[in-house]
């Protein structure tokens, strides 16, 4: 199949991009690289430095790629920086969107059946009441970054119903791993990785209760390989639904990286939930996915591609 990944320069899509690969696919990855790195790029894909808000441009790429699949994972992905500036995360998560899915609408494949797969987050339901949230917990964002998320899901539903393709929408828990950056504002666990690495004190925001439901890249590459046949029309999350504080990750990676010191406790940041954890029952019925790599494991392997470097811990 022919298949356009978004974002395909960055942590999650990047891994995506090599397994459709591996698997035959031709991919065709669109990025601007504001927070992805072109050495992430799978060399068999294609790549197009480009900006998904860019009328002229993403209409010049899907006239020629005319894909029977695109996997939407371009976004500006930090709840903070939504918070302190939401203009840019509106425009590129909502219109950005729009502007990919106007031209799926138009220069999707000639013939066969053609389909949409989204990158959306728990964000969307803020801090449910009800742990861990299925797919029918209320929408109640608590960061523009959730709320464009959601705007981008009901975008997605208008385009596909009224233009003729397939969705598929993934809800994904915390999701971490080899090449998320240690430097980003989001993914706690290589942040104190990478920290620790340089000697340098992790900060919890909060008292280290917050929680999180952490899901290890290489499950959510599966999703989204079953996710090509399976699940149509479909709003799933992508959760283990356990919860994990953050002092439970802090003292998983001191232990395995041998740091004695404690870390710093600042203040809970707005605009975060204090705990969620997300069902992955719908997408065990639906596509056949399940999470399955423990936290323990997972947090070896990415602590061991941050401190080593190493490439080849990413191939399961
Ligand atoms: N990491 C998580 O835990 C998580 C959780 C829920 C949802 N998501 C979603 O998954 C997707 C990927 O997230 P990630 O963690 O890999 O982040 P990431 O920042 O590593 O990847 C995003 C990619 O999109 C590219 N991009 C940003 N703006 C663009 C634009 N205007 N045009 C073209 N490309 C652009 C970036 O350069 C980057 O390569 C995002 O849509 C995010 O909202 C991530």
């Amino acid at each position: 199949m022919k298949i356009i990944v978004t974002g395909g320069a960055g942590f999650i899509a990047s891994h995506i991009v090599d397994k459709y690969v591996s698997l035959g696919h031709k991919v065709i990855v669109i990025d601007d690289l504001s927070t992805g790195f072109k050495k992430n790029v799978n060399k068999k894909a294609k790549f197009y430095k480009a900006d998904i808000r860019n009328i002229q441009v993403i209409e010049k790429i899907f006239k020629k790629e005319r894909p029977n699949v695109v996997n939407h994972h371009a976004a500006i992905a930090e709840v903070v920086k939504s918070l302190k500036n939401p203009a840019p995360t509106m425009d590129v998560n909502v219109l950005g969107t729009v502007n990919v899915l106007i031209n799926f609408s138009k220069y999707g494949a000639p013939t066969g059946r053609k389909k949409l797969i989204f990158s959306s987050s728990g964000a969307t339901y803020g801090g449910p009441k009800k742990i861990p949230a299925d797919e029918n917990t209320p929408i109640a964002p608590l960061s523009p970054y959730g709320l464009s998320k959601y705007l981008g899901e009901i975008c997605i539903q208008f385009y596909a119903k009224n233009y003729g393709f397939d969705y598929l929408i993934f809800r994904y828990a915390n999701i971490y791993g080899e090449r998320q950056n240690p430097k980003g504002e989001a993914g706690v666990i290589s942040i104190f990785t990478g920290l620790i690495k340089e000697n340098k004190q992790p900060t919890i925001f909060g008292d280290g209760t917050k929680a999180r439901d952490y899901v290890y890249i290489q499950d959510i590459v599966r999703a989204n390989v079953l996710g090509l046949k399976n699940g149509k029309n479909e709003i799933i999350n992508l959760g283990s639904s356990k919860k994990t504080t953050d002092q439970m990750i802090f003292d998983n990676i001191a232990r395995s990286m041998n740091y004695k010191e404690k870390p710093i406790y600042a203040p809970f940041r707005k605009g975060e939930t204090h705990k969620i954890a997300l069902t992955g029952g719908k997408a065990k019925k639906i596509i056949g996915w399940q999470s399955k790599t423990k936290l323990s494991q997972g947090i070896q392997k990415t602590v061991k591609y941050i401190v080593f470097g190493n490439e080849n811990s990413n191939k399961n």
